[in-house]
């Protein structure tokens, strides 16, 4: 049921569109979570630090714990769930798994969507790029390496099709 502080927000989301009703108060992980029911995106320190939350949002990673989802409103959002195309994961994706990047894998979402949201902006990062670029978020149980070595091979894998796409 609509309260006074409900408003009506439309929002974007890996190609289709939620009508929905949010308090101005809510944050777009929350309401992603709560009323698109888009539980990939998972919410941990919920200031800013962690990364956990992180989306994109046209095609910049964003923490969503920091953004209100009504700023939201008229942008492109993406989620760990639009990543894969059916059955086909995103290279990073694939990636993460053959390179054995995450145990608990509650980081993970969030460092896909941060290296996804980079590799396209810039498949040709370099190993100290990647490093500072997975620095931003935290993961409490790997050493990094494999996560390191997976953004390494995804950023391979895209270099290749963007050369044979030219
Ligand atoms: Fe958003 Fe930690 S939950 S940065
Ligand atoms: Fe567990 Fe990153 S895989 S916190």
């Amino acid at each position: 049921m609509s309260t006074q502080q409900e408003q009506p927000l439309s929002l974007n989301v890996n190609g289709r569109t939620y009508k929905l009703l949010v308090e101005q108060r809510d944050t777009l992980a929350d309401t992603l979570r709560n009323q698109c029911k888009l539980t990939g995106t998972h919410i941990g320190c919920e200031h800013g630090v962690c990364g956990a939350c992180t989306v994109i949002v046209d095609g910049e990673p964003v923490r969503s714990c920091l953004m209100f989802a009504v700023q939201a409103e008229g942008k492109t959002i993406r989620t760990v769930e639009g990543l894969a195309s059916g059955e086909k994961l995103s290279p990073l994706q694939q990636a993460f798994i053959e390179n054995h990047g995450l145990q608990c894998g509650f980081c993970t979402p969030g460092f896909l969507m941060l290296t996804t949201a980079a590799l396209e902006q810039n498949p040709d990062l370099d190993d100290d790029q990647i490093k500072d670029l997975v620095s931003s978020n935290i993961c409490r149980c790997t050493g990094y390496q494999n996560i390191l070595a997976a953004v390494r091979q995804a950023a391979g894998v895209m270099q290749a099709s963007r050369q044979a796409a030219e």
